[in-house]
């Protein structure tokens, strides 16, 4: 931790080029902005950097375009609520980069601030490009890494262009991450329990194999828990499975059981027949051909109560259920309100994360309490692990 070069406050930066990498990866649809926490937590070193007249050149990603342009993952409807939100003129870019993209970004004055366009438009931002990192590199001075969410990236944007600028450093915010994080994995108090869900499943199957080294209790929610039901022979009728997982699951039961971890996954369900009805609660024996697993049972709350109430440390990452409809957040919600009123009454140590979780717990407009809110998903679970997350190694 105290290899990495963080931004100094003092460091003087009146008309220097500032590349900002931001993780402004937030939920948008029809153009509106769903939840803006990633970004309001932005603004603040933004404002302080505007402040001390730097030329500020902000790069993020939305979503996975895969290297092209898909209009709805366009971050002008970001470049909109920063010049609303941002008391100075903020521009937009989307061009190619080349020769000339450092002339036109000329006309920036001290506190002015250009967004670029989703950086991943460009298929050389995912292949870490030497070359794109060198253009990305060409058009600042300094850059800063305030984006710990996609530091588990090895990105042009996020990695090999910290070669190509004159210095490089972790920002307010990836700091605040990991110093958080830290105490915990330094901290931690038996049993420790895990919580992980969501649908970015590949991702995570591999994690949990890494994690149920460290932990004493592993619980599967979400459609991450599909697969396991698979494994079990269950019918799961149209719900989000991934092909091809018998053998991990296989795997990680085996693992669990050499390392003494338990693996709880849920005994009920609510199914519905499409995302936007409502649900019914039944058992794993009873999902029909045409319904899908949107949330965890009544059965399965109760339990995950218990194990949290037996916990001393919780890190949770990715939602119980498809919350974004509210027939199907029960789950979500009284998970984080077991967490929060264990942290407020016994002390739990409770860490939570991903941009999907935080999104699940602000649109419940319940005030909830935990340790630590990260705004990172895949990056927090990987720092757990205890992995060297690409985007950090380079700013030591
Ligand atoms: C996230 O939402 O976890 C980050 O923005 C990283 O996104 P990614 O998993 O698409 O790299």
């Amino acid at each position: 931790m105290d290899e990495i070069n963080f931004f100094p406050d003092d460091l003087e930066i009146k008309d220097q080029k500032i590349i900002l990498r931001l993780d402004l990866n937030v939920p948008i649809k029809d153009k509106i902005i769903k939840d803006d926490t990633r970004i309001t937590l932005c603004l603040p070193f933004i404002n302080r950097l505007i402040k001390k007249k730097a030329k500020i050149i902000i790069i993020s990603h939305l979503g996975r375009p895969k290297g092209v342009n898909v209009p709805d993952l366009s971050l002008i409807p970001i470049y909109k609520y920063l010049k609303d939100a941002l008391k100075t003129n903020v521009y937009f870019f989307r061009g190619n980069f080349d020769g000339e993209t450092k002339e036109k970004f000329s006309h920036l004055k001290g506190g002015e601030v250009i967004l670029i366009e989703n950086i991943r438009f460009f298929k050389e931002e995912t292949e870490d490009s030497q070359d794109f990192s060198k253009k990305l590199g060409e058009l600042g001075d300094i850059y800063v890494n305030d984006a710990f969410s996609c530091s588990h990236r090895k990105q042009a944007s996020v990695h090999s262009i910290t070669k190509f600028v004159k210095k490089s450093y972790a920002g307010p915010l990836l700091k605040k991450e990991i110093t958080a994080i830290n105490f915990v994995i330094k901290n931690k108090k038996e049993p420790v329990t895990c919580i992980i869900g969501g649908s970015k499943i590949s991702t995570k199957i591999n994690v949990i194999t890494n994690l149920l080294k460290k932990v004493n209790n592993i619980i599967i929610v979400g459609a991450m828990a599909n697969n396991f039901f698979v494994h079990k022979n269950f019918k799961v009728g149209k719900s989000l499975i991934e092909k091809n997982t018998k053998e991990v699951i296989t795997n990680i039961y085996k693992k669990a059981e050499e390392h003494n971890c338990k693996i709880l996954i849920p005994e009920d369900c609510m199914v519905g027949t499409d995302f936007e009805g409502t649900g019914k609660n039944k058992n794993l024996d009873e999902i029909k051909e045409n319904e899908i697993i949107l949330d965890i049972g009544f059965n399965t709350i109760k339990k995950i109560q218990k194990k949290i109430n037996e916990s001393n440390t919780v890190l949770w990452n990715g939602p119980a259920g498809y919350f974004e409809n509210e027939n199907f957040s029960t789950g979500t919600i009284s998970i984080a309100k077991i967490i929060s009123q264990n942290t407020l009454e016994k002390s739990l140590i409770s860490v939570l994360g991903g941009g999907d979780t935080l999104s699940a717990i602000n649109k419940s407009n319940i005030k909830l309490t935990f340790s630590h809110l990260s705004t990172a998903g895949g990056a927090f679970l990987e720092y757990l692990e205890g992995k060297d997350l690409p985007g950090i190694s380079v700013l030591k």
